[in-house]
């Protein structure tokens, strides 16, 4: 049997991407907070990332990249639907983002959810060392922690969800939400971004199941499961020394000279989902225009929206209604040759994105729920320069800590459009002095500290030796 591991990621995604080198796969680790966090635990435990590696049907064979074992799940074409686009983006997505779309219940969708949960599971268990760490990750895995205590009683189980957990009144609408809340409570410490989160859980096992419960700590089955709540940050350090990299700085300066070298560069970076109010901000942008508040070419926004989910309905709805708004707003506002909005329907690379950031005199980030938000944590963190202001929803959990940005409403076109009016016209001491704030709060809450934070209160000590083979 291949050798166990101490210490055990399980996502949905793996942190790697596949790339074709002269006609042959080949992987590249893919760059993101969470497997920069988790890698020197990884590395140290000899530790394994369980998740799929994209595409339908036969996983590829388990493979070792930087230290970190890397263990494939397949999902066949059906469940990819049912799993993937269904129950966990077009049932539970919606519904923990406070059901701005309607979610969608299917039966066929929760049946396969179960059968690739329990996949996950027995992959889990399947390569844990006894007594190991196994650490879920977010919603399309609910199940998982539950099922794998089943299989596996020695092991210590940490959840992390990264999306927001919705008030009971919400999750009762879930068809199956007792066998949901069970699958949460198979972990011994559940982790959410924020506290009300965490007490809409506590409160939820008493509601549905009639669990005692003292603070954060459940009476479940005669064990306790933790509940708190653990923001999750950025590579601090990592996108400040890009944004000082003199390649990435010239880049900016390109992008601003590319646009016109206007007065004011609005910006807007997300996957293209209908949680991140996309829409609102662009309709805010345009009623600016029409008001004269705003004018071309002095002020332009550019808005990059990721690919993301694209077989799933309603996020097919939402980029015709987007992109119906952009040309509705250019063709009102622009000019040859001057577009009022630029429109960016790509992926990008770090160093692009970091140039973005640095290129943008306002930041708007106006979700009308999200679970943290990286985007504006990144952009505060690029501005080490001290310039550059961010409009910044209340409903996204980086409002909890980033108290200095421009606030807003984003249920309110009036407040969001007076959060960018005064962004735009905001002293550039007061710039520097909001940013400051949040750029010292970023510095000590960054990602490897949230790790840290959450193995602790798992009872993870740090650097545990790993155990001989
Ligand atoms: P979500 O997890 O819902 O997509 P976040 O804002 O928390 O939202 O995280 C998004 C992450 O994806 C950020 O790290 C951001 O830099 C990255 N990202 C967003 N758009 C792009 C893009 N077009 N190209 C590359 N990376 C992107
Ligand atoms: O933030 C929630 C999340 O599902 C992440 O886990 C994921 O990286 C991101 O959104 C993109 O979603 P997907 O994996 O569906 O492309």
């Amino acid at each position: 049997m291949a050798e166990r591991s101490s210490f055990v990621v399980v996502a949905n995604r793996l942190p790697v991407d596949e790339v074709i080198v002269d006609g042959e796969r080949q992987w590249r680790p893919s760059p993101g907070g969470l497997v920069t966090a988790l890698h020197p635990v990884l590395a140290e435990q000899r530790g394994t990332w369980i998740g799929w590696a994209g595409g339908a049907g036969e996983a590829p064979e388990p493979f070792e990249l930087e230290g970190i074992r890397i263990h494939p799940v397949p999902l066949s074409a059906e469940e990819l639907e049912r799993y993937y686009e269904g129950q966990s983006n077009a049932t539970i997505w919606p519904l923990y983002h406070d059901a701005v779309e309607t979610p969608v219940y299917k039966r066929r969708w929760r049946e396969a959810y179960r059968i690739v949960n329990q996949r996950f599971a027995q992959a889990a268990a399947d390569v844990a060392a006894e007594g190991a760490t196994v650490w879920v990750q977010d919603y399309q895995l609910q199940l998982v922690p539950a099922m794998l205590r089943e299989m596996r009683p020695d092991l210590r189980i940490g959840f992390f969800l990264h999306i927001p957990f919705p008030p009971i009144e919400l999750f009762m609408q879930m068809p199956f939400r007792a066998e949901i809340l069970r699958g949460l409570l198979g972990a011994d410490l559940v982790g959410f971004q924020q506290r009300l989160a965490a007490q809409n859980f506590v409160r939820l096992a008493r509601h549905l199941l009639g669990l005692r419960y003292e603070g954060q700590s459940i009476q479940v089955d005669g064990r306790k499961v933790k509940a708190g709540a653990f923001p999750i940050s950025i590579d601090t350090a990592d996108m400040e020394r890009m944004a000082a990299d003199p390649g990435v700085q010239a880049r900016a300066k390109q992008i601003r000279a590319e646009l016109g070298d206007p007065e004011t560069v609005i910006l807007g970076v997300d996957r293209l989902d209908y949680t991140k109010g996309i829409e609102l901000r662009l309709k805010a942008f345009r009623e600016l225009l029409a008001d004269g508040k705003l004018a071309v070419p002095e002020a332009v926004m550019v808005q990059v929206a990721t690919p993301s989910r694209e077989r799933v309905e309603h996020y097919q709805t939402l980029r015709v209604k987007v992109e119906r708004e952009v040309g509705r707003i250019n063709g009102e506002f622009g000019r040859v040759g001057m577009p009022a909005v630029h429109y960016l329907h790509q992926s990008y690379s770090r160093t692009e994105l970091a140039a973005l950031y640095l290129a943008a005199d306002v930041m708007m980030v106006t979700p009308l729920r999200d679970g943290m938000n990286l985007v504006a944590k990144e952009y505060v963190a690029c501005r080490a320069s001290g310039g550059g202001a961010l409009v910044l929803s209340e409903f996204a959990g980086a409002a909890t800590e980033l108290k200095q940005a421009f606030l807003c409403n984003p249920h309110d076109p009036d407040g969001v459009k007076d959060a960018l009016l005064r962004a735009v016209g905001a002293e550039p001491s007061e710039l520097k002095r909001r940013m400051r704030v949040m750029q010292r709060h970023l510095r000590t809450h960054d990602v490897a500290e949230w790790a840290r934070t959450f193995l602790n209160e798992l009872g993870v000590t740090e650097r545990e030796p790993a155990p001989e083979a």
